[in-house]
Formats: structure tokens, C-alpha cells, sequence
């Protein structure tokens, strides 16, 4: 059977991991996907010593992949939402697939890629989007398909909780944490959008979307970062049995979804409490199953790789199982939903 071919857009941290995670695992990944994946094409400004291209067409026009011919699946890992919203609904327009791990892209702009997507007959995957390497909207979305769900709840920026972990653990000032967390290649390319909450309320966007079946309202949701947390604050919760972590709240009530983002203090018995360094960790309250916990790396390189590439996976199989099948994704239409946040 042909290969999938794959055009990576975006060479940096997450781009070199899908690149070299893509190649290395590639047996297994085919088996699993019933074909062989290749990436065929990189469109990246400048070269990373982290990922040997040698045999792949490189571009430095990176919408040279979305009018690639041979490309089945557009990966964007460029970030921000100018350029990638005009690449990827090129693609989108190409009858490429697109698979990406940008959270502000989707969450701002998702109704009018989802729209062009369905348009088009080609699926949108984006669990990288969401606290990294945990797999929490195929979680969401496959694994809870059958509940009600109340309420999701979660720490879902790792540079925030670095940040808070290492000031309550090592007593270190803030400022000195974000660097360090900024040359791990956890923070985003602004990295204010990690301290003042932007981050985690877009990932809690799209956790809302998935969750209730509401369409993607980034500006309904209340945001707070946590850049007014000083170290004296981290030491006296700890004083008092609290841990401060940075969490994102959905949940349904009577008169809507409500959408927050906010430091909260958290008893340290607390399984959440005790959450550290670049860890995530998501709750999710429903009906038939009760309460679940979804833990692990939300940040880095190769951890999100692995959510970037599961994607890759995911629409390869369907490609290749029936070439007419959609990977679910948040095909909701936003005209037959109630405008819910409050
Ligand atoms: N800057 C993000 C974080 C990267 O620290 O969580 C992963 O989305």
C-alpha cells in the first residue's frame, strides 16, 4: 500500500521532536497505522542541529507544503495565529489533512478551520493542543463518550507549575525559573502567555468544546496568570498545609458553562496538590464512570511529539481503513449549539 506522506511546517522544539520521533519509531508506527508513514517535506526558515533532514525536501517557503501535491497530512508546528491560519486553510483548501499542536490557533480560530475541514471532507487532529504528552481529548472525546460530564478540571500550563513548584520546593524568584523553563523549550515563543493564564485558557477552550459540545469561546473565559504570586505567598500555604497551583475549571451549571483559569490553593493532601515541575495532570467529573485522573509530562519537546505523531496515526488508519473516514475531531456545528458560556 503507498505511504502517507507527511509535510512537518516548523522545525523548532515540538517540530524537530515530531521529525525524529516520526523516523525512529517508524516500524512500529507503521505497523500501527496499517502503512508506512513518511515525511516527505519540512517547511522551517532555518535548519535545527536536532533533526537530520538528509533526504527530505526542505523548504524555507513553508507554504510550499501546503501546495506540495504528494502531501497527505499538514503538520503545523509553527505557532501563533497569522501565518498558521492562512497555512493551514490553504491546506485545508488542498485536501490536505492537518495535524497540529497549536492551541491558540484552535482555539481561536477552530469554528472556521472545523467549518473549512468538514467543507473539504479532510480531518483536523489537534491533541498536542492540550497538556502535551497526556492524551486527554481522545480521553474526553473517545474514552468518556458515553457520560455526562459535570465538570474538568486541571493544572494545563507546565511552565506555570514549574515555576510554582520550584519557588515552593527550592525557594528559587520567578524570573529566574522562567528562564530556565524557557531553555527546557517548555514556554511558549511569548512566554507572558504561559505566566498571565493566555495558555492554559486556550487549552481550557478546547477541553470545554470537547466536553460539553459547545463551540470554541476563548474570550468568555476568565483569565488569571500568575505572575502576582510572590514567594512569601508560596511559603505561607505551605505553612499552612496548601499547595498554590495554576488551575483551569469547566463546568456545567444551570445557567451555562462556566470558563476560568486561576491560581487556586489546594490542601496538600490533595492528589492535584502534589502534581510538580512540568507535570499535568486533567480531572474529569462524570456521570456513569465517576471521577478519573489524567497525568503526565504537559510540555517538551518529545512528550508532545508523541501527541503530534498519535494524530499523524490516527489519520493515517482512517486513510487507510476507508479513505472516506473522518478522525472524530470537533466536527460540532456551531450553528446548532447553544451560545452556553457564561
Ligand atoms: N508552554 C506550554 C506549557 C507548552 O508550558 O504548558 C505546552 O502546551
Amino acid at each position: 500500500m503507498k505511504p502517507v506522506n507527511v509535510g512537518i511546517v516548523g522545525l523548532g522544539t515540538v517540530g524537530s521532536g515530531t521529525f525524529n520521533v516520526l523516523c525512529r519509531n517508524s516500524e512500529d508506527i507503521a505497523r500501527r497505522a496499517g502503512r508506512e508513514i513518511l515525511v516527505t517535506h519540512v517547511g522551517a526558515r532555518r535548519d535545527n542541529a536536532n533533526a537530520d533532514t538528509t533526504g527530505v525536501t526542505v523548504s524555507r517557503d513553508i507554504f510550499a507544503v501546503a501546495e506540495d501535491p504528494n502531501v497527505d497530512i499538514l503538520v503545523e508546528l509553527i505557532g501563533g495565529t497569522t501565518v498558521a491560519r492562512e497555512l493551514v486553510m490553504k491546506a485545508i483548501q488542498n485536501g490536505k489533512h492537518i495535524v497540529t499542536a497549536n492551541k491558540a490557533l484552535i482555539a481561536e480560530h477552530g469554528n472556521e478551520i472545523f467549518a473549512a475541514a468538514l467543507a473539504k471532507g479532510v480531518n483536523v487532529a489537534f491533541e498536542a493542543a492540550v497538556a502535551g504528552g497526556v492524551p486527554i481529548i481522545k480521553a474526553i472525546r473517545e474514552g468518556l463518550s458515553a457520560n455526562r460530564i459535570d465538570w474538568v478540571a486541571g493544572i494545563i500550563n507546565g511552565t506555570g507549575n514549574f515555576i510554582l513548584t520550584e519557588m515552593a520546593e527550592k525557594g528559587r524568584d520567578f524570573d529566574d525559573v522562567l528562564k530556565e523553563a524557557q531553555a527546557l523549550g517548555y514556554a511558549e515563543a511569548d512566554p507572558t502567555f504561559d505566566v498571565e493564564g493566555i495558555d492554559a485558557a486556550h487549552k481550557l477552550t478546547i477541553l470545554a468544546s470537547i466536553a460539553f459540545g459547545i463551540p470554541l469561546q476563548f474570550s468568555k473565559t476568565f483569565t488569571e496568570g500568575i505572575t502576582k504570586i510572590t514567594r512569601e505567598d508560596v511559603e505561607y500555604a505551605r505553612e499552612l498545609g496548601y499547595r498554590i497551583k495554576h488551575l483551569g475549571v469547566t463546568r456545567q451549571t444551570e445557567k451555562g458553562v462556566e470558563l476560568r483559569v486561576h491560581p487556586t490553593l489546594i490542601p496538600e493532601s490533595r492528589l492535584i496538590a502534589n502534581v510538580n515541575g512540568v507535570m499535568n495532570a486533567v480531572m474529569v467529573q462524570s456521570d456513569a464512570v465517576g471521577p478519573t485522573l489524567y497525568y503526565g509530562p504537559g510540555a517538551g519537546s518529545e512528550p508532545t511529539a508523541s501527541a503530534v505523531v498519535a494524530d499523524v496515526v490516527d489519520v493515517a488508519r482512517a486513510l487507510t481503513t476507508d479513505p472516506n473516514n473522518r478522525v472524530p475531531h470537533l466536527a460540532f456545528r456551531a450553528d446548532s449549539l447553544s451560545d452556553a458560556p457564561i
